[in-house]
């Protein structure tokens, strides 16, 4: 089996509070990986270790390794800016910039200095908004500032924004919960369309919508990862206790 990402005997501790422990995952390349669980256990810590976002909260102290295609990214030559635009991340409330929707889209490649002529800007921008079907929504309104952009655009516009600079794993910490039920399935259905190109790490409370959307399943639990492997199992044939607890409802 291939691999992208691999934790190894992970352990994150804000001060004193040890948040993340020894968890061990390995996330499929080009497929949707979800990790659900209650309130606090630790899903938005673990997927922000994965681009070491985490780290710009002071107080913290990460152990363990954890390798993306077999490099560690805790390694010293680690390049930061750069692991990010290949580890991309998609936040709970959509946050574009208080810029046009161009520039919205164009920002990565002039942080990263990926392109240089306009033509070529204009190129990705159009590829990237093709990539997240907004293209044909917007094509005659890129100069409109993203913040008039509906929550659904909005959250398709930061995924272009991503999907701009060429990223290899995308994470979503709860991509939908502030959209209706209508966005939420277009956004699903772009997730899958994704998948094909991209890794995707999904976290969600929504269960159904891990059921829906996710090859693999990974359960955690007051910062330790119960269980991990096909979805289909994780709801329909837990090996834990707790894993089945939760999934049948009886957990909050
Ligand atoms: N910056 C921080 N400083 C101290 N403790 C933190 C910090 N961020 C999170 N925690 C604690 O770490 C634990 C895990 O938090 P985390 O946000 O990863 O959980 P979560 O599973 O994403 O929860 P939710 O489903 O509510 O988003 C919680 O007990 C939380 O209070
Ligand atoms: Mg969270």
């Amino acid at each position: 089996m291939t691999v992208k990402i691999r934790s190894e005997n992970l352990n994150l501790f804000y001060g004193q509070f040890h948040a993340l422990m020894d968890v061990n995952i390995a996330i499929k390349p080009q497929a949707i990986t979800a990790i659900i669980g209650p309130s606090g256990c630790g899903k938005s810590t673990l997927l922000r270790c994965f681009n070491r976002l985490n780290e710009l909260i002071p107080t913290v102290r990460t152990t363990g390794r954890i390798l993306l295609d077999d490099h560690d990214i805790f390694a010293p030559d680690t390049d930061l800016p750069r692991l990010r635009k290949r580890v991309g991340m998609v936040f709970q409330r959509p946050n574009p910039f208080p810029l046009s929707v161009f520039d919205n889209v164009a920002y990565g490649l002039r942080v990263h200095a990926m392109r240089s002529s306009r033509a070529e800007v204009e190129a990705v921008v159009e590829s990237s908004l093709r990539a997240t079907m907004l293209w044909d929504a917007l094509k005659d309104r890129l100069t409109l500032p993203a913040l008039e952009l509906s929550a659904e655009q909005q959250q398709r516009l930061c995924i272009s924004r991503l999907v701009a600079v060429e990223p290899e794993v995308l994470l979503m910490d709860e991509p939908c919960s502030t959209l209706d039920p209508g966005a939420t399935e277009h956004v699903e259905e772009l997730m899958r369309t994704l998948a094909r190109q991209y890794t995707i790490i999904i976290v969600t409370h929504n269960m159904q919508q891990a059921a829906r959307v996710s090859a693999e399943t990974g359960f955690m639990l007051l910062g330790q990862l119960i269980e991990f492997g096909p979805t289909r199992a994780i709801f329909t044939n837990p090996s834990d206790r707790r894993t089945e607890d939760y999934v049948t409802g009886r957990y909050g």
